[in-house]
C-alpha cells in the first residue's frame, strides 16, 4: 500500500534557507511547499518580542490561511556582554533594512572596547510546528564568540564574525555542510525532523 505524502508548507521566501531544509527532511513521506507558491497569503509582521512568539505567529498565521501542516523559524544572535542584543532585532540591529554588512558593523563597533573573554555570544534558532491550532516549537543553539574582525568569506549575517573556539574556525570559514551539523539551525531542524516523523508515523 502507498501512503500519499504529507504536505509541510515552509514559511520562508527565502531559497536557501527552503533548500537547506528540503535537505534536513530528505526520506520523509513530505512534500515540501513554500509560502511563495501561495500569493493569497497575508504577509505575516514579525513584531513579536521574543523568537518564539514569531515562529508561532508565522506557523499559525500559515496553517489558518492554508489548512496545511506549516513551519516557520526565527533566529537570533545573543551577545552576553550586550545583554543579548540584538536578539530577536538581529535582522534589522543597524535599521530597518540595513544589509548583513552594516549589522556586522554596528555589532563590532559596540564591541570594541569589550575584551576577548567577555564576547561570549550565541545564535538561537526557534522552528515551530504548526498543525491546525495546535503548535510546537523546538530550539537549536550554538555557542560562540564575537571577533574583532571579519574572517573568512562563506555563510551570511554575522557569519564572519562569529567564532567557534573548539574548532577553532567562524561559520564564514566553513562549508555549509560543515556549518549545518553543528549550527543553531542544523540543530533546530534535527529536532524538527524528529517531530515530524512521529507526525507521520500517527498519520
Ligand atoms: P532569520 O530569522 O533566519 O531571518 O535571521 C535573522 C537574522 O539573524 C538574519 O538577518 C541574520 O543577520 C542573522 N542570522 C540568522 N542565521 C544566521 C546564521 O546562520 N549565520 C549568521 N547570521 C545569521
Amino acid at each position: 500500500m502507498t501512503v500519499s505524502p504529507c504536505i509541510l508548507l515552509l514559511a520562508t521566501n527565502n531559497a536557501d534557507k527552503a533548500a537547506e531544509m528540503r535537505d534536513f527532511f530528505t526520506g520523509l513521506n513530505l512534500v515540501l511547499r513554500t509560502a511563495a507558491e501561495f500569493p493569497q497569503i497575508p504577509a505575516v509582521e514579525e513584531d513579536q518580542p521574543t523568537l518564539q512568539g514569531n515562529a508561532v505567529k508565522k506557523a499559525s498565521a500559515l496553517a489558518a490561511a492554508t489548512g496545511l501542516l506549516s513551519l516557520a523559524d526565527d533566529t537570533g544572535l545573543e551577545v552576553d556582554a550586550l545583554n543579548g542584543r540584538p536578539g530577536v532585532y538581529s535582522s534589522r540591529y543597524a535599521g530597518e533594512n540595513a544589509s548583513y554588512s552594516e549589522n556586522v558593523d554596528k555589532l563590532l563597533a559596540e564591541l570594541q572596547d569589550i575584551p576577548a573573554a567577555q564576547r561570549s555570544a550565541r545564535f538561537r534558532c526557534v522552528i515551530a510546528l504548526a498543525n491546525g491550532s495546535r503548535v510546537e516549537t523546538v530550539e537549536g543553539v550554538c555557542e560562540g564568540v564575537i571577533l574583532t574582525a571579519r574572517q573568512g568569506q562563506g555563510g551570511f549575517g554575522y557569519d564572519p564574525v562569529f567564532f567557534l573556539p573548539e574548532i577553532g574556525r567562524t561559520f564564514a570559514e566553513m562549508s555549509l555542510e560543515e556549518k549545518n551539523r553543528i549550527s543553531h539551525r542544523g540543530r533546530a531542524l534535527q529536532q524538527a525532523r524528529r517531530l515530524l516523523e512521529k507526525k507521520l508515523r500517527m498519520s
